[in-house]
């Protein structure tokens, strides 16, 4: 499938820093609840972005983890290198483009992750080939991302507001359906936990 819709980075920005300021449930105490990376483990984030998640990781282990943090826009990598001088973090920051081969050997990683990212793959089959090849025996993956019913309310409320319907994203839909499944094919074990966080504008 090719995916045609990018988020700009200026968006995604501001899209978090309204969930950080308006939620009222904290999704990074929820991820770390969940995953308890460890010191000592070797962490790969797909699609890392400006490193949120890495750097969470790193605080968490405090700075005991080997993470490294994946994206293909050199825009937040610059971000997130930036961010990891400027606080003395250790993550190693690469080019990563989830829909060529990772540049990595098997079985290297003890857990995976992606953070509202996988979802733009082309070929999931591959993507989660990939995510699957580069992990340890028993290795994790986690990869989050939205809902159906998160998007059906983002729409009600956009045309609401406006009076317009916005065109469809791609995104959402795929998170319950193919992303699912196509993890479950091919990984041992699969969970799905579902992450509420209602905002609340003053
Ligand atoms: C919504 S952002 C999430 C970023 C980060 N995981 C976070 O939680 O802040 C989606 C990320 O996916 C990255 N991305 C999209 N397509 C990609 C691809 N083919 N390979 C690697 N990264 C990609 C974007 O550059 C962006 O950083």
């Amino acid at each position: 499938m090719k995916i045609d819709y990018q988020e700009p980075s200026k968006d995604l920005l501001m899209r978090i820093d309204i969930h950080e300021k308006y939620g009222s449930a904290n999704i990074d105490v929820w991820t770390n609840d969940l995953l308890k990376p460890q010191a000592g483990m070797k962490i790969l984030d797909v699609g890392c972005g400006a490193g949120k998640l890495c750097f969470l990781f790193n605080e968490y282990t405090k700075g005991g983890a080997q993470i490294t943090g994946g994206d293909f826009s050199n825009e937040l990598l610059d971000k997130a290198r930036e961010k990891n001088k400027n606080t003395g973090a250790n993550i190693d920051f690469q080019f990563l483009d989830f829909n060529q081969p990772f540049n990595f050997a098997d079985n290297t990683f003890d857990l995976c992750t992606s953070a509202f990212a996988i979802y733009y793959a082309s070929d999931l089959d591959f993507t989660f080939g990939e995510a699957h090849r580069v992990l340890n025996p028993g290795g994790r993956l986690f990869v989050s991302g939205p809902l159906p019913e998160n998007k059906q309310m983002f729409y009600d409320i956009i045309k609401e507001a406006t009076g317009a319907a916005i065109p469809p994203m791609p995104g959402s839909s795929r998170f319950k359906g193919d992303i699912f499944n196509t993890i479950d094919g091919i990984f041992a074990k699969t969970e799905l936990h579902k992450f509420e966080n209602h905002l609340t504008f003053p």
